[in-house]
């Protein structure tokens, strides 16, 4: 740690210390957020530029998926060095601007950690493959020998996330082939071996190492992963993809885990502030991701049981229901999200049929989409707890179906015959601008090209029209600061309401979503705060339209 990185002050909380638990947090993906030096791909100055959005926007923190070293085999999550910063995103100066000009706008930052695999071109696994069979270095990842005669079968039945058999097998110094390494992901994506001492005291050292740059937190990634059933057993079916909503796997969300995250809490305790850990944990219920947030482990868990779900009110009531009555035993925030890096952006899974999944290569009705998704958001931003907004959807941004497969760049797309993999299509880089070569993204061009019409969805054409989803979002996170009953909590009050509607209420504060496609005579429960579409309000009754929240102050 040079001098001239001291740690920055994290924005002062005043008397509040739990920040996090309402908390709005912006994912930033960094190659399409913004280029600044006009090479195509986003970087950390760009970010450092349009910090400023974020802050007019009104979120309180800001997640940054990886911007570390990495030969971008899974567009950084495949991290090299995991202190330095890739030269295409910028330098650890870079890093240290965007965490100071940050907290001066009272932003805090979140950084991505990727402790389940390294890249194989990390400088442990380049040498554990030199050094041959027997290095020390290869018990820092799974080496095994192979099965059958000449070793040439993997040594279990496991199937990689990303398609294809989740080993791969080296050859040995001398050119023969040799032991096989695991990776859930790619075979550039090598999974440590979290037995080994030296992969804990590393990550320990790592967490220090960022949290020393003053960071405010991670999100850990695939932090389900880590630990491995002992003796790697076999799963014995094929299509494992299709069992991993199931918590037999071996691979996922075994027990072992937790100590890991006992552990990393009281490295965060050795600091000041109030700094968090978020697990993206993949677990088959809600019950089995609140253990990640029992009070000696995270702060957050992503719940990804709401983003699955699909526009529909009693699904989405047993949701929220189920993910406030699991977190609050152990006293953690619920969280919501509708989209990251990883699906198909709201505005187009809502588009389509439900059902479909959420990966689409299918447009739908744009227009539904929308409307839907508006709804959805201020539905999100109602309920107590912490909400995740992925970059772009302040825009109402679609995801990007029609990219042609040459140009895709996402490898669980190329590994699995284009059975999956359709990630590329909300990665596409955001604009800004109603013109310009890359619509105020860059000066030079967009990693993946952008579609006709982006213009008319930029930061530039919302700003300062009051219907534009920029605008909503705006005020919607206004409105949650300053409404009391908005964010906070662990509970609501579920209203009565007709078939197909959420009503509920909390404090001063009341929302009503009609899910449906027709519109919905109710009660108006108070004064409206703001709506996801054109509201009349007359007398006492209101006539709630198709897809459309209202929120009321009660
Ligand atoms: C997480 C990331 C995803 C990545 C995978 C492997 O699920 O969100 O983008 O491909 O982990 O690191």
């Amino acid at each position: 740690m040079t001098q001239h990185l001291a740690a920055p002050a994290a924005p002062d909380s005043g008397t509040r210390t739990d920040w996090w638990r309402d908390a709005v947090i912006y994912q930033v993906y960094p190659r399409s957020f913004a280029d600044g030096n006009g090479d195509g791909m986003g970087d950390l100055e760009g970010i450092r530029a349009r910090l400023p959005h974020l802050r007019d926007l009104g979120v309180d923190a800001v997640w940054l998926s990886p911007f570390y070293a990495s030969p971008q085999a899974d567009a950084g999550y495949d991290v090299a060095d995991y202190r330095a910063i890739d030269p295409m995103f910028g330098t650890l100066h870079d890093a240290d601007a965007v965490i100071r000009d940050a907290h001066a706008l009272d932003l805090r930052i979140i950084v991505d950690l990727v402790p389940n695999h390294s890249s194989d071109r990390h400088d442990w696994f380049r040498r554990a493959l030199a050094d041959g069979p027997r290095s020390p270095l290869r018990e820092r990842y799974h080496f095994r020998p192979g099965k059958g005669p000449g070793g040439e079968l993997p040594p279990n039945d496991w199937e990689s996330i990303f398609g294809g058999p989740a080993w791969t097998r080296t050859t040995d110094p001398d050119g023969t082939p040799g032991e096989w390494y695991l990776h859930l992901f790619a075979p550039e994506q090598p999974d440590f071996n979290w037995e080994h001492p030296a992969v804990r005291d590393e990550f320990r050292s790592i967490l220090r190492f960022w949290l020393d740059m003053g960071v405010d937190g991670f999100r850990v990634d695939v932090a389900h992963g880590l630990v491995k059933a002992e003796g790697l057993p076999d799963i014995g079916h094929h299509d494992q993809l299709k069992l991993l909503g199931n918590d037999t796997m071996p691979f996922f969300d075994q027990d072992g885990v937790h100590d890991i995250y006992r552990s990393w809490r009281h490295v965060l305790a050795e600091y000041a502030g109030d700094r968090v850990l978020v697990a993206e944990a993949w677990t088959p219920t809600v019950e089995r991701t609140a253990h990640y947030v029992r009070p000696d482990e995270m702060h957050q868990a992503f719940n990804f049981q709401y983003l699955g779900t699909h526009w529909d009110a009693a699904e989405l009531r047993a949701v929220i229901d189920g993910s406030l009555a699991a977190m609050r035993p152990v006293g953690a925030p619920a969280t919501w999200v509708l989209s990251n890096h990883d699906v198909t952006r709201h505005a187009t899974r809502f588009a389509n049929p439900a059902g479909l999944g959420t990966q689409l290569r299918t447009p739908g009705d744009r227009a539904l989409g929308l409307r839907r998704a508006r709804a959805a958001t201020l539905l999100m931003l109602a309920l107590p707890g912490s909400a995740y907004l992925y970059q772009g959807e302040e825009l109402g941004l679609p995801d990007v179906t029609d990219l042609p497969d040459e140009v895709r760049q996402d490898p669980s797309f190329h590994r699995a015959q284009g059975q999956d993999g359709f990630r590329d299509g909300c990665r596409v880089p955001i604009p800004w601008a109603v013109d310009g070569p890359s619509y105020g993204f860059g000066t030079g061009g967009s990693w993946l090209p952008q579609p006709a019409g982006w213009g008319e969805l930029s930061v530039e054409a919302q700003t300062g029209d009051p219907t534009s989803t920029l605008e909503l979002y705006r005020e919607a996170l206004r409105v949650r600061r300053t409404q009391p009953g908005l964010g906070a909590g662990d509970g609501i009050e579920w209203t009565g309401a007709p078939a197909g509607v959420l009503a509920f209420r909390r404090a001063e504060f009341a929302c009503t979503a009609n899910t449906t496609g027709e519109p919905v005579r109710i009660v108006a429960p108070g004064r409206m705060l703001l709506a996801s579409g054109p509201v009349d309000v007359t007398g006492a009754e209101v006539e709630l339209p198709a897809d459309t929240t209202v929120w009321w102050a009660v």
